[in-house]
């Protein structure tokens, strides 16, 4: 059976960006592979969160991963930083992983221009260590977006070539993977794009967030002045509300608001308050669920120790067998 494995920066809170993008595919692929889905907090070291907002966040998407249907029997959940053997492999591969191609990345370009006095080394080498979270447990697919295309491209790099310069065939190559050929776009409130804290608070909805906040954030999105001719074309912040209506409401309800607009009989506050009221139903079952989990320390515990259980056992056995490659033997 094939091997997926895929990391959620611990930067925060889940949105419904995540949920129908990332989660929605994650809970199917649980059933046809063998998954591994970790909470990516060594990744999130770069930004030197405190303490206390770091061991929050962690245990927040735990709660959230559970919530949104991740089984902890079928998967396995893990915390990054809990199975170390991560951050021994990623040693090794460092080792091979170049300083030009290293600072190539696009991703680390953008880190670099949007926060030039935090430009460390953890930063540099964050490909090698998600190639690392990849590689550790022999992963070919990998449930990402575009953006992170990139990285998957290293890893195979890096993978290669470990195994040319051991003359080994170890490492497989890894590939992004979704269940649709085009990735299930949501788009903020903001009206720029996909959902996203980069855009501000305001542009995302959380998966705990209350149904009050939630109908407070729809009925404050960007929107305009309406349509002045018949059929004319949807402005993005228009066509982003009626991408989020899609996904959260009927076909026939969504059919109605089209028709509103395109004869320009159109009134935006009855539009976004049936979004709201949708958008409360559709994550409804994700909200009790997050409010249940979270108070269940001895249940959350239980899954992260049986998920640093199994994603250690096969870490374990990666390590040693690299170990052995590379050659470092104990002499006693
Ligand atoms: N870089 C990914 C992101 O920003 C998170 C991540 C870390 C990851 N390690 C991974 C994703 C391994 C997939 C596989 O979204």
């Amino acid at each position: 059976m094939e091997t997926v494995v895929s990391g959620i920066r611990s930067t925060g809170k889940l949105h419904l960006g995540n949920y129908y993008g990332a989660l929605s595919n994650f809970v199917k692929m649980q059933d046809e592979y063998n998954c591994f889905f970790f909470i990516a907090d060594l990744h999130s070291l770069t930004t030197h969160p405190t303490p206390q907002d770091l061991q929050k966040t962690v245990r927040n998407v735990v709660v959230e991963y559970l919530a949104a249907g991740i089984d902890p029997e079928k998967s396995t959940i893990y915390v990054q930083s809990d199975v170390p053997e991560v951050a021994e492999l990623y040693l090794y591969m460092n080792m091979n992983a170049y300083l030009g191609e290293l600072e190539r990345a696009t991703a680390f370009k953008d880190k670099v221009r949007s926060n030039p006095d935090n430009v460390n080394a953890g930063l540099l080498t964050y490909p090698t260590l998600m190639a690392c979270d990849i590689l550790i447990h022999h992963g070919t697919k990998v449930p990402v977006g575009k953006d992170q295309e990139q990285h998957l491209e290293m890893t195979r790099t890096f993978g290669n070539r470990f195994n040319r310069l051991y003359d080994v065939d170890y490492f497989k190559e890894a590939f992004a993977f979704s269940y649709s050929d085009k990735l299930v776009k949501i788009p903020g409130l903001a009206g720029q794009g996909k959902m996203g804290k980069s855009n501000g608070e305001a542009d995302c909805i959380y998966l705990s967030d209350s149904e009050a906040v939630i109908r407070k954030k729809v009925m404050r999105a960007v929107s305009d002045g309406g349509p002045t001719e018949e059929n004319q074309p949807k402005p993005d912040a228009i066509q982003n509300l009626f991408d989020l209506m899609k996904v959260v409401s009927a076909e026939d309800t969504y059919a109605h608001f089209d028709n509103l607009y395109n004869t320009c009989n159109i009134r935006y506050g009855d539009f976004k308050k049936q979004l709201a009221e949708d958008m409360v139903l559709a994550t409804e079952p994700v909200r009790s669920r997050i409010e249940f989990i979270a108070g269940d320390d001895e249940y959350i515990a239980k899954v992260a120790r049986l998920g640093a259980e199994k994603a250690s056992e096969s870490a374990r056995k990666t390590v040693k067998e690299v170990r052995e490659i590379i050659g470092l033997k104990k002499l006693f």
